[in-house]
């Protein structure tokens, strides 16, 4: 854990609610910089996926020589499971990482808001959804803010930190020094779809999916031509199955409805390969094939 700035808030206990590739990629960078973390699923099929994505993780980075077992066995010891969302009563900071749906996500944040403290954060990992709407299911929004690691969470070193017209000073302050805690590295951006990564990253990737799809080029090519000439560590058809397509799809559509720029107009293949299920590594099928 990197030392915190003396004027900013300590915060002990951080509930993850969503327990998905990215919630718990989030539990695991709290809990490896020794936060206690309450992870929080719908049902209990979901919590054992995410007790398995946690250990797999955690797994690879023992096999890498990069923590021991022992460590290992305590950063697991420090997050415990729930299905119940009042379960997060003690959590002082909360980051939601679920479905992209802006109705799920408000109604979380409604049901939190009568769970924890009055002083607690409440944060979302959307990617493509209003920070400022969901945060109008609170009665206190002006602690509400976004807070968006990337894929893979534990290895990727930037954090967005997204502010809207209500967000209180004091809560930027504190939630940029949290990221700081964690080894992160903070951005601080407005509330507009895309933020500042995925506005810069998405038009990019969708024409590398119009690309493909116009059998330009094969998708082997494509994604060497972007490593090995520009040294990106992945291609972009990779970096969109390692992404998910469903969640790319949504980025996409949501920055094209914003913003109805050509260039983020979704490829029509990309509809396709979600409504048939192929989603990426998630789901062992998309631009390429996974075991
Ligand atoms: N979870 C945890 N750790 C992982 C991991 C995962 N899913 N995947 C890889 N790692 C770790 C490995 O354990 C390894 O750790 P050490 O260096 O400590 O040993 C390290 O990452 C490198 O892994 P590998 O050697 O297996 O593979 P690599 O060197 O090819 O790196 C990668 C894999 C980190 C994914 C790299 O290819 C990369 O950075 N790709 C680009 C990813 C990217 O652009 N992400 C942003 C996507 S956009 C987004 O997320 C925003 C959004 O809203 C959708």
């Amino acid at each position: 854990m990197t030392e915190q700035a003396s004027d900013t808030r300590t915060f002990q206990t951080i509930g993850v609610v969503g327990l998905g590739t990215m919630g718990a990629g989030i539990a695991e960078v709290f809990a490896r910089n020794g936060f206690s973390v309450v992870g929080v699923e719908l049902n209990d099929e979901g919590l054992a996926r995410g007790r398995q994505h946690l250990e797999n993780s955690t797994a690879r980075a023992v096999s890498r020589g990069k923590l021991s077992e022992e460590e290992q066995a305590e950063l697991l010891g420090r997050i415990s499971f729930s299905t119940h969302l009042e379960d997060l009563r003690e959590a002082d900071f909360v980051v939601e990482a679920v479905v992209e749906s802006l109705e799920t996500k408000k109604a979380i944040f409604a049901e939190l808001e009568a769970v924890v403290a009055p002083e607690a954060v409440l944060a979302t990992n959307t990617s493509s959804l209003s920070v400022t709407e969901i945060s109008t299911a609170n009665a206190h929004p002006g602690r509400v803010v976004g807070v968006h690691f990337f894929n893979p969470a534990p290895v990727q070193d930037l954090v967005e930190i997204v502010r809207t017209v209500v967000t209180e000073p004091r809560v930027l302050d504190d939630v940029t020094a949290l990221v700081r805690q964690v080894g992160k590295h903070p951005v601080v951006c407005g509330d507009k779809a895309g933020f500042i990564a995925n506005t810069l990253l998405f038009g990019y990737l969708n024409h590398a999916v119009s690309m493909f799809e116009g059998k330009y080029a094969s998708r082997e090519d494509i994604d060497a031509a972007m490593r090995f000439g520009c040294g990106y560590p992945m291609g972009p058809l990779q970096l969109l199955d390692l992404i998910g397509l469903d969640t790319a799809y949504e980025i996409l559509e949501t920055m094209y409805r914003q913003g109805r720029d050509r260039l983020h107009a979704p490829s029509p293949i990309l509809k396709q390969m979600v409504t048939a299920g192929m989603l990426g590594r998630k789901t062992g099928r998309g631009f390429y094939t996974y075991d």
